[in-house]
């Protein structure tokens, strides 16, 4: 969910629906904002569907404008997406409102209380609780943030609040346990947002706020204090991003502005991080290149895109480090028990850094004594918060709720890693090191050549709106990539697609494909000595034979695979590891196009969010 807060002058819808605009991707299931309107009164409005909804609804029974307001953009859990469940939530007989984003686990017992002591529900939703709740601390209390802290106590889960009350206009108080919260400080007025992107547009200036931590924002003040009550300590931070680079600009979506931005996301990753042909992450400096020296493996932990960016993490770090790498899905290593010593350096990859599957896992392995180190994209978020170490992806902000320039980004962040382990260990020689790292920086301009070379795919899809099932193979570092074109197919096309390891074909896979199943084939190039390339283009026969047609993405000049391919997409030459930062990017193009001629909503998905804060 997407969540704003302002304190200031009597501009808050103003603020509030801008900000839950750009917070949309967070959640698109509904939408709601309340607001002290000039009298002193509480005044909400909320609707299910997207922003627009909450919008028109506006526009058609206006609210006053006030100096305090709250918004919310949903992402449902508990109770359907309808008018009633979406936030705010109020309390203390309307005079209080509340926005919620997480889960609240003992909602149902606190709710059992509530209902035996004879309050009435008007939502299905475990936040309404929580409104109650602090309606009636708030008769006890007298203070709002004080009735918060009361409430907090008894609330078991990850949550971030808001809260409001008539009785202390001027004031929102916030709380957060492991659900993102980010204060924005103005001139005369302050902001709180889920992330940096509900505000950048008013300030710069950032502040992130701690696990279990409250704060009480006023127009000239924010306070933050943990859940006892004593002052906190908190650390003002600039916002790198500029608002435009949250705008769509002149472009049909955010995801082909995202995806033509892919070389800037490289580029931008590698700044100042490739020198005099040598890697430079001071960044891991609070590691330690002795822990560095001497770790003896490493977990890659990630989800979505981010888990497959990790694959290919796998193949760079393993090869150029010998250190074995394995990699895992945040939700399945959390729960499994698994093996981690002072040895094992743990990586942990997201987009947003508040993915919540991936910050319990964080969680778990410094619990259990693991270093951990993070590739995030987004500044003040929870997850590099709780690790000893940060590589930050510079991609800029990414607004599609599927991930598409942050993945390059990512791969490139890992590959990095990889590069500076094969140094601090001794496994690369300098002259390795220079040709990988050059190899790296080149990969923007290719990616270039290869969005010039995609045009075509627009017309491919459209073709194949009315394709009920897509299949993606490759072999090695095309294996992720496969894996990666059919996610994007899935999310934003909803057809069904599977990636495969082209090896695996014969064992099982190959039963799937009958007369005009299209295939794309993740080719590798030829002029490697020890390229799969023979196996790749027999794979393609033994699929072709079979009645496959089959899209290949294979280097320029590459004849062998002319003859057996209905169409060939070409990317530049690049080493065999860093081709999939090329062979990706026309699947995802080939993904947004797909959805866009099936007139879908590139951008926003069903049922998806960009940043699931919930497990
Ligand atoms: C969600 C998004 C995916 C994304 C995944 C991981 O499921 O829909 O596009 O890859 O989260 O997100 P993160 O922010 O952790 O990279």
């Amino acid at each position: 969910c997407g969540i704003v807060g302002y304190v200031g002058d009597n501009k808050s819808l103003e603020v509030l629906l801008g900000g839950l605009k750009r917070l949309e991707y967070r959640g698109y299931d509904s939408a709601g904002v309340a607001i002290i309107d000039p009298s002193g009164h509480i005044d909400s409005r909320k609707k299910s569907g997207k922003l627009q909804m909450l919008v028109d609804e506006l526009e058609q029974h206006p609210i006053g404008n006030g100096a305090t307001g709250i918004g919310h953009t949903r992402w449902a859990t508990h109770g359907g997406p309808t008018d009633r469940n979406a936030h705010p939530q109020l309390g203390d007989n309307g005079k209080l409102a509340l926005i919620h984003n997480g889960i609240i686990e003992n909602f149902y017992d606190l709710k059992q209380d509530l209902l035996a002591k004879g309050e009435t529900f008007t939502s299905d939703t475990d936040s309404e609780v929580a409104a109650i709740l602090v309606g009636h601390a708030y008769q006890e209390t007298g203070n709002l943030t004080e009735a918060m802290r009361v409430v907090v106590d008894k609330l078991h889960g990850a949550f971030t609040l808001l809260v409001m009350h008539e009785d202390e206009p001027g004031v929102v108080v916030g709380a957060r346990r492991n659900s993102p919260l980010v204060i924005g400080l103005g001139d005369g007025e302050n902001f709180l947002g889920s992330d940096v992107a509900a505000f950048v547009e008013f300030t710069r200036r950032a502040v992130a706020i701690g696990q279990d931590q409250i704060v009480t924002l006023r127009t000239d003040s924010v306070e933050v204090t943990d859940f006892f009550g004593n002052p906190v300590e908190t650390e003002e931070f600039e916002i790198a991003w500029d608002a435009a680079a949250a705008e769509k600009g002149g472009w049909s979506s955010f995801m082909a502005k995202e995806i033509s931005e892919e070389p800037e996301a490289v580029a931008k990753t590698l700044l100042g991080r490739v020198v005099d042909h040598k890697v430079r992450l001071p960044e891991l400096e609070p590691l330690g290149d002795d822990v560095l020296a001497n770790i003896d493996r490493i977990v890659i932990i990630a989800c979505g895109t981010a888990a497959y960016a990790g694959m290919l993490g796998k193949y760079a770090i393993e090869k150029w480090s010998r250190i074995p790498v394995d990699v895992e899905l945040s939700h399945e290593f959390r729960y499994r028990d698994p093996i981690l010593t002072e040895r094992t350096l743990v990586v942990s990859i997201s987009q947003s850094g508040e993915t919540m599957d991936t910050l319990m896992a964080v969680k778990y392995a410094t619990a259990a004594g693991a270093r951990v180190l993070s590739v995030c994209n987004t500044q003040g978020a929870t997850i590099p918060r709780e690790s000893h170490a940060v590589i930050y992806t510079h991609a800029g902000p990414e607004v599609a709720v599927a991930s598409t320039k942050a993945f390059v980004a990512q791969v490139t962040a890992l590959y990095l890693l990889g590069l500076h382990l094969g140094e601090v260990r001794g496994t690369l020689t300098e002259e390795q090191i220079a040709e990988y790292s050059d190899e790296l920086v080149a990969i923007p301009e290719k990616i270039e050549e290869v969005l010039v070379a995609s045009q075509s795919i627009g017309q491919l899809a459209h073709w194949m709106t009315d394709t009920q099932s897509v299949l993606f193979l490759g072999r090695n570092v095309g294996f992720p990539v496969a894996l990666e074109g059919a996610l994007k197919l899935k999310e934003l096309a909803y057809i069904h697609a599977e990636g495969f390891a082209a090896g695996e074909l014969k064992h099982g896979p190959i039963a799937l494909i009958e007369p005009g199943q299209v295939v794309f084939v993740v080719v590798p190039s030829p002029r490697d000595p020890d390229s799969l390339h023979p196996k790749v283009v027999s794979n393609i026969q033994e699929i072709r034979a079979r009645g496959a047609r089959v899209i290949a993405i294979a280097e320029k000049g590459d004849a062998a695979v002319l003859p057996f391919a209905d169409e060939v997409i070409p990317i530049p030459l690049a080493g065999s590891l860093f081709e999939p930062l090329l062979a990706v990017v026309p699947l995802h193009i080939f993904g947004m196009e797909l959805a866009a001629a099936k007139g879908l909503d590139v951008d926003q998905p069903r049922n998806l969010a960009k940043s699931v804060t919930v497990e």
